[in-house]
């Protein structure tokens, strides 16, 4: 098989990682937190994780059924780091309820005649119908970092992005739109110790793009970007919810919580959707 970035992955983490990220890999077991200021040490064991997301996929299961019969829309977009666990974490809230009505959008890079258009037009379509809910794997928010980060856009493109997106969410949620917005959080050595893996897994290659490859050298830009985008972007029509998730097992559910939590859908069973972990689920502050 041909495989574009063939070690170029262990490559950096060899020549060009910073010291103590290798250090934190190599220092590591499979279990361990790699985050020195992450408040748990290991992550969250299987059987405990399994039992909670049992309870809370059985909640949005009530919660989609609810949706569908009363019209309820609903959208979740997540973003984050490449290998923040996007993918991984939009698979568990899918995983057990009805597929039909519960749509994930991951768009490619717009075409030239997107390209060409309002910047929010192509994501326009997508939005949830009366019972959809709708999984944003990326976002509008693409402007805010990855186009900033690698020049895909302009300064004053990214400006003109700013100063529209409080008012483009604060219509679709006037509309009745239930938007959420996740941040995913991960650390620099978790995020090498996660490409790494994919790089050596043929079932997990295909998450590898160049763009991870190079945007491992681009992790002190992506640490200004992401904080400019939080900040101006938290609003109260529409704030972040943003999750540490160097422990994705503790951050899957917390995803989960958060939607569930805020939604008014019947029979809601409060013990089995249990308690939010602020220690790693929070606002823009949690970012770092
Ligand atoms: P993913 O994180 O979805 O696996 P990548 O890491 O390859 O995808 O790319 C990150 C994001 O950057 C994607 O949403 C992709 O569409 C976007 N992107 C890639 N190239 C361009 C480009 N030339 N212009 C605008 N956006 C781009
Ligand atoms: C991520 O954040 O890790 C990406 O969405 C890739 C994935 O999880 O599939």
């Amino acid at each position: 098989m041909d495989l574009p970035f063939d070690g170029a992955i262990s490559a950096f983490f060899e020549n060009d990682a910073p010291k103590e990220v290798r250090d934190a890999i190599q220092r590591g077991d499979k279990d361990d937190i790699l985050s020195h200021n992450y408040p748990y040490s290991e992550e969250m064991p299987k059987k405990a994780y399994e039992k909670e997301l049992e309870k809370l996929q059985i909640e949005l299961v009530k919660m989609q059924s609810w949706a569908k019969e009363t019209g309820a829309r609903i959208a979740i977009l997540f973003e984050g780091r490449d290998g923040a666990g996007k993918g991984g974490t939009i698979k568990r809230f899918r995983e057990n309820i009805n597929p039909r009505g519960a749509r994930v959008v991951a768009l490619p890079t717009p075409s030239d005649t997107e390209a060409t258009q309002w910047y929010f037009q192509r994501y326009i379509t997508h939005l949830p119908a009366a019972g959809e809910i709708v999984f944003f794997d990326r976002s509008w928010y693409n402007r805010g970092v990855v186009e900033h980060v690698f020049d895909f856009c302009t300064p004053d493109q990214r400006q003109l992005f700013f100063a529209q997106v409080p008012d483009f969410e604060k219509l679709l949620v006037a509309d009745g739109i239930h938007l959420f917005k996740v941040w995913l959080n991960v650390g620099q050595a978790e995020q090498l110790r996660r490409f790494l893996d994919r790089e050596k897994d043929p079932l997990k290659q295909w998450k590898l793009s160049w763009i991870d490859v190079e945007g491992l050298k681009r992790w002190d830009t992506y640490t200004k970007a992401i904080p400019e985008t939080l900040t101006i972007t938290h609003t109260q029509a529409a704030p972040w919810t943003v999750i540490r998730s160097d422990d994705k097992r503790r951050a899957r559910l917390a995803a989960i919580r958060t939607v569930l939590s805020a939604l008014d859908y019947p029979r809601k069973d409060k013990k089995a959707l249990g308690k939010i972990d602020t220690k790693i689920c929070g606002g823009p502050e949690l970012w770092d």
